[in-house]
């Protein structure tokens, strides 16, 4: 791909062209001495011979001088900036950039070597943000349930607690307990599907069966916060897809939809098809995402401002992302802030074709 951008000229004219003018003056000036020398015979012989000697000399340093210009402005210097910056990135620093040396359309070699040396630069930078924020990341979600558990034992060891008191530490501590471990499923099952060590099966199922056993498991959760729950869907829908994959769509999808709605909101799970599709609405009159939210929200670790106090770790949309990707669906939202949100989500009604 790169030797196409490249402009190589076999034959440089204008260099033709110097020389060419060049070494007509110099033996121009060669001939003018041998005049001048014949001219003057009564010149003594060392003399006569020394003139062109010492002439071609000079016009031998002359060039050698332009060369070797040439040649360390057209190599030296450029492998000079090259090698500073491969010392930089080598500890650390991947904020450089070697500008190319020649304008776009008189690319040669070198300056896409440049250009392929600041994209390999920026990219080894990316990656390196992404290791440290996901590590960063991943510490802090395990760092605050941790904190929880040593407090509450802390508290437990306590002398004379009352039965109440002990039970309240102990289901602290179970919480969480249960928030790390939720974390290190999420964290492997991502790790797994973005590694593709999940091989996602395509089996045909009824969704409608898949949503209504999801939505079921929510029950006490509603009925507990004082959310009204109302469903509209069809008695059958046929999907090509990996049900357990799909499972943890709806899962993280409905348990955002009841975690961000207040007590006395509602909460919609609609589903529709048609030829080429089935669609799967989930709404809520919760509190509805920020612009800023929405664009980050699908990122690893992402939690909006509303939702830190709250448990999750901001996988969830990053999971559903992914196994939308994979079961070549997609997902659309619609949210105004205070006043809801609709997540849609588009799954194709045909199988995937091979090798798609
Ligand atoms: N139904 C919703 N209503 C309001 N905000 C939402 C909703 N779903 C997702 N969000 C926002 O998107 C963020 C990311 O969601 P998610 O990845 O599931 O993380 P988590 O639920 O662990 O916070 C949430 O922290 C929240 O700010
Ligand atoms: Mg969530």
């Amino acid at each position: 791909m790169s030797v196409k951008r490249r402009t190589e000229s076999r034959f440089p004219a204008s260099l033709f062209a110097l020389y060419l003018v060049t070494l007509l003056l110099m033996s121009g000036i060669h001939m003018g001495l041998v005049t001048l020398i014949n001219e003057n015979q009564q010149w003594p012989t060392v003399i006569q011979v020394l003139i062109p000697v010492v002439y071609w000399c000079l016009v031998a340093g002359a060039l050698t001088m332009f060369t070797r210009r040439k040649i360390i402005k057209t190599y030296d210097q450029p492998m000079k900036a090259l090698a500073r910056a491969a010392d930089r990135v080598a500890q650390g620093d991947f904020s450089v950039y070697i500008p190319p040396i020649h304008t776009t359309n008189r690319h040669d070699y070198l300056d896409l070597m440049f250009l392929d040396f600041n994209k390999m630069v920026a990219e080894l930078g990316s990656l390196e943000t992404m290791r440290t924020d996901f590590v960063a990341n991943v510490s802090h979600e395990i760092k605050t349930p941790l904190a929880g558990i040593q407090n509450y034992a802390q508290l437990l060891r306590r002398p004379g607690l009352t039965k109440e008191e002990q039970e309240a530490y102990i289901s602290a501590i179970l919480s969480s307990t249960r928030r790390l471990s939720a974390l290190v499923t999420n964290i492997l099952k991502l790790n797994k599907l973005e590694s593709q060590q999940i091989v996602p099966r395509y089996e045909p199922y009824d969704l409608c069966r898949q949503l209504s056993e999801c939505a079921m498991r929510f029950e006490s959760i509603w009925e507990e916060k004082g959310i009204e729950f109302d469903a509209d869907m069809e008695d059958r829908a046929t999907i090509y897809g990996d049900e357990s994959l799909m499972e943890l769509v709806w899962n993280n999808l409905l348990s955002n939809a009841f975690k961000f709605t207040q007590p006395g909101g509602t909460v919609t799970l609609k589903q529709t098809s048609d030829e080429a599709a089935v669609t799967v609405f989930v709404s809520d009159t919760g509190c509805g995402i920020s612009q800023e939210t929405q664009k980050h929200m699908f990122d690893k670790f992402y939690q909006g401002d509303t939702s830190h106090a709250t448990e999750g770790n901001g996988l969830g949309l990053a999971l559903v992302l992914r196994v939308l990707q994979l079961m070549n669906a997609t997902i659309q939202v619609d949210s105004a802030e205070g006043r809801g949100t609709t997540f849609t989500v588009e799954i194709p009604a045909h199988r995937k074709s091979e090798g798609t």
